[in-house]
């Protein structure tokens, strides 16, 4: 992937990790379009120089309007991030989940399914493009707190992996960026001050860096990241464990807050 010269769509772009990749981005040369559900995001991210677009990334009308207004108002638009994401708690014995659970299936794993859709007819007429999935850790090693959510990271790795396969013999690149916990507010005022969380611009210079030093990696996988990438690797017990001790772990330490659900 070329780092400069880009039209790059940031989903979900008015904050967080997306915001981060927006910011550094622009810095390096690109133009970004930031698109985005809340206004008061997208009217921050204008006052910070971004081209904005709105989106509702739960809706197929919203997404293929968002699709033809990036093609239409930026010709050159040549590569998209989809970072737009959301992540709930999921107390599944209380059988009230399926608003929740259908929310993380369409903003998670449809929604980027289907802006590519309509995407991948424009992207093919480029000279190169990139395709960029922001999938987790979990994805690899769930947190069973949150179920739906690691399944619909998981099913976005999963789909990377058959497009990457489809498009070997195109000009369009793409690439999985595997973040680890990071300090955002995915879930909420707890994880943005979490001294165990990763802070933001450390992930998005490590991002950056791995990038630059070899621009044609499939996968984005930063330090932290790396032992739940890697974790079935080493084989069925010492994944079992990884995965049973982190739940208990975690289970424990977010106990006030899984007991109120
Ligand atoms: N932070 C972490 O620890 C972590 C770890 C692994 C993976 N990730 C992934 O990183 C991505 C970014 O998350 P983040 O941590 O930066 O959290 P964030 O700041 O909450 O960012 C998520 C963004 O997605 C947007 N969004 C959510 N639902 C949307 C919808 N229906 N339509 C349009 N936009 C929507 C949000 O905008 P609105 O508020 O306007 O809806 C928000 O700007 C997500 O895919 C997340 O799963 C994060």
């Amino acid at each position: 992937m070329k780092l400069t010269d880009q039209t790059i769509l940031i989903t979900g772009g008015g904050s967080g990790i997306g915001l981060g990749l927006a910011e550094a981005f622009k810095k390096m040369g690109n133009q970004v379009i930031v698109a985005g559900r809340s206004q008061s995001k997208l009217e921050m991210a204008r006052a910070k120089g971004f081209e904005t677009l709105t989106v509702d990334m739960t809706s197929q009308e919203s997404i293929e309007g968002l699709a033809k207004e990036a093609i239409q108002k930026f010709p050159n638009l040549n590569c998209v991030i989809h970072n737009a994401g959301i992540m709930k708690n999921e107390k599944l014995i209380n059988g009230d989940n399926a608003e929740a659970a259908t929310d993380t299936v369409l903003t998670n794993l449809l929604g980027p399914i289907l802006l590519n859709s309509f995407l991948l007819p424009h992207f093919k007429k480029q000279k190169a493009a990139t395709i960029i999935t922001v999938t987790s850790g979990l994805a690899y090693v769930p947190l069973s707190m949150t179920p739906t959510y690691c399944a619909t990271k998981a099913g976005i790795h999963s789909y990377t992996e058959s497009l990457r396969f489809q498009l070997k013999d195109t000009a369009i690149e793409v690439k999985e960026i595997v973040p680890p916990y990071v300090q955002t507010h995915l879930m909420g005022e707890r994880q943005a001050n979490d001294p165990n969380a990763m802070p933001l611009d450390e992930f998005i210079n490590e991002v950056i860096s791995i990038l630059k030093n070899n621009p044609s990696t499939d996968e984005v996988i930063v330090q932290r990241a790396a032992s739940f990438r890697q974790a079935a690797y080493k084989g069925e017990a010492n994944y079992k464990e990884m995965f049973n001790s982190r739940n208990e772990f975690l289970l424990n330490a977010r106990k006030t807050e899984w007991d109120a659900l």
